[in-house]
This record gives structure tokens, C-alpha cells and sequence, in this order.
């Protein structure tokens, strides 16, 4: 529980990105057919009551839906989150976000930032409008983790479960309870407004990298994900290569593997041509459970327990 007196005020800073929590559909009852992102975060607030000693700050960075999320608008969040958790007062931040990339966004900032202050990302899968939403739950639970007083790193809140940056994943498309941390496990959970931890908050790390995240999108590596699956070919790998009017030239391949590692030997293929071609080439396992274990004579590297979309991002920053 979060502990502060009037000499030493705490302040919890809710950035706003969008997503279904700020989403409006035409009525109550419909949680599928909304617009995401269209409620301001400060209006999500309204009716939170903050933990005691404790106020609350918010800042609208984005408003989109998180399909659409983008190295631009990761850049300035990770800037927002820097400048806010620089200030004294400020206990730790919280997004407000879409369910479906958050687990990216969580990577990442962890990735740049490791903060040694908690960043709070929380989500909702019913839009503001629902007739039962999710989001005030979601949103207070996530402040109370934001202002809980060792709390650090990057954490992801939705359903009452606090779920490692690195860990996270969406894992079901309707229900409330989306989201899920695999072999490692949730951090803990919020119970009335109180932080029960199992697992140690994810590290800290001085030296963060985002001070050097390019200003302009084309700029950024461009890393492409191809999946292996029955009957692949070398056509996607040969394709990209060969794209012309891509806005940059192909840097990185994340292949999302069969089970431990395996490619379609086509694929693999195309893949090996790649990687003598300079591409960097990194395989992260099609599984949601588990991780590649290495094997002597591997000829691509490998991203451990890394998932796909998390690997590309590792790999994108990696190239920078
Ligand atoms: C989004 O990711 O922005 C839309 C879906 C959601 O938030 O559940």
C-alpha cells in the first residue's frame, strides 16, 4: 500500500495512448463494434479516487488504436515516461493502452528505459462506453502498483494480475482476463486496492537506451517478421529482399518457428542466403509457452524465450 504524507507528496502520472478503454461504441451493450480511442485519458480518471496521500497528473500522448501503434509514438511515450519519472515527486506512471500491442509497448520501454521507478501499463477489453466496463478497475488497480512504494520496471495490470514487461502476452480475444505471463508467471496481483507480490519486479538498469531511438520513423531499422508454417516457401524472404519501395532497405528477419527453432527447410534456406547477405537473422519459436533451446551447429541465433513480435523488437533495437 502506497505510504505518503503532505512533506512528501506522491504523484502518479497517467499517460494516455488510446486503445478499446478509451473506445465508444453507439451503445451499452455492444463491447465489439466501438471506436477505439476517442475518450480523453483525463476523463478515464474521472471517478478513480486515488490511494491516500497520493494525486493524480494526466497527459494525453496518443489516441489510436494500438494495431496502429507506431516507432514514433513509442519514442515520445518513452520521452513522456523519462521526463515524468525524472521528477522527485512523481511515485511512477501509468498507461492507458490498447490490449492488442501492449505487450510490445511493454517490451520496449522496459527494453530503453528499465526504470527504477514502476511504469504501469493498463488496457481494457470493453470499450468506456460498455454497460459494465473494465477499465476504472483496470486503471485504479494500476495506479495502486504505480504508487506502491518498491515498485519498479515495466509491468502490465489488467484483471486484478501484474504481469512482467518481458513476460506478457495477449492470449484470448474476448475475455476480460486477457492476458497472460506463460512459465515465468504473474509479478502478483492488486486485491482491493493492495499489491500481493509473488516474483521479484522486473530489473532496473542504469544506462538506458533511449536517448538514441531515431527521431525519424523511416529511420528506424526495418525488421520484418515471416512465420514458418506447413508448405512455406522462400517467396516472403525473396520478396523482401527484393522490395524496392519499401521506405527503407530490409536489415533484420525474426522467423517465427515451428516448435524448438525448426524451419521449413525452404524457409531456412532463404534464411541462410539472407544472413550471408548481411541481414541480421534471429528465430523466436511460433509457441506461446516456453523457449528455443540452442542445439551445437545452429546456424541462426536464436531469441530464447523471446516471442516473435518481442524478438523483432529486441533485434530493431539491437541494429540502432
Ligand atoms: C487496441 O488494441 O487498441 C484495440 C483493442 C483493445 O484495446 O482491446
Amino acid at each position: 500500500m502506497a505510504t505518503s504524507s503532505p512533506s512528501n507528496p506522491r504523484r502518479v502520472v497517467v499517460l494516455g495512448t488510446g486503445g478499446t478503454i478509451s473506445g465508444r461504441a453507439a451503445n451499452s451493450g455492444d463491447n465489439i463494434g466501438y471506436t477505439a480511442g476517442e475518450v480523453g485519458v483525463a476523463d478515464l480518471l474521472g471517478g478513480i479516487e486515488a490511494p491516500a496521500g497520493v494525486t493524480l497528473a494526466a497527459e494525453q500522448v496518443a489516441q489510436v488504436d494500438s494495431k496502429d501503434m507506431s516507432f514514433a509514438i513509442w519514442r515520445a511515450l518513452a520521452l513522456r515516461c523519462a521526463h515524468w519519472l525524472a521528477q522527485p515527486d512523481v511515485a511512477g506512471v501509468v498507461i492507458t493502452h490498447g490490449t492488442d500491442t501492449l505487450e510490445e509497448t511493454a517490451f520496449f520501454l522496459q527494453s530503453v528505459l528499465a526504470p527504477r521507478k514502476p511504469i504501469v501499463l493498463t488496457c481494457a477489453m470493453r470499450p468506456a462506453s460498455a454497460l459494465s466496463p473494465d477499465g476504472p478497475q483496470n486503471v485504479r488497480d494500476a495506479i495502486a502498483v504505480a504508487a506502491t512504494p518498491d515498485a519498479q520496471g515495466v509491468t502490465a495490470v489488467c484483471a486484478g494480475t501484474v504481469l512482467g514487461a518481458f513476460d506478457v502476452q495477449k492470449v484470448h480475444t474476448y475475455r476480460l482476463d486477457a492476458f497472460d505471463a506463460g512459465d515465468a508467471g504473474p509479478v502478483g496481483y492488486v486485491e482491493e486496492g493492495e499489491v500481493r507480490r509473488v516474483r521479484d519486479w522486473p530489473a532496473s538498469e542504469a544506462g538506458a537506451a533511449f536517448g538514441r531511438l531515431p527521431e525519424d520513423e523511416a529511420a528506424w531499422p526495418r525488421v520484418e517478421i515471416v512465420m514458418s508454417h506447413a508448405g512455406a516457401s522462400d517467396a516472403v524472404i525473396r520478396a523482401l529482399r527484393a522490395d524496392d519501395a519499401a521506405i527503407s532497405p530490409l536489415r533484420g528477419l525474426v522467423l517465427a518457428t515451428t516448435g524448438n527453432g525448426t524451419l521449413h527447410h525452404a524457409l531456412e534456406a532463404a534464411a541462410l542466403e539472407a544472413q550471408e547477405a548481411g541481414i541480421a537473422v534471429l528465430r523466436a519459436t511460433r509457441c506461446t509457452q516456453g523457449r528455443i533451446l540452442a542445439k551445437p551447429g545452429d546456424k541462426l541465433r536464436d531469441a530464447g524465450t523471446l516471442t516473435p513480435v518481442k524478438a523483432r523488437i529486441a533485434l530493431t533495437l539491437a541494429l540502432i
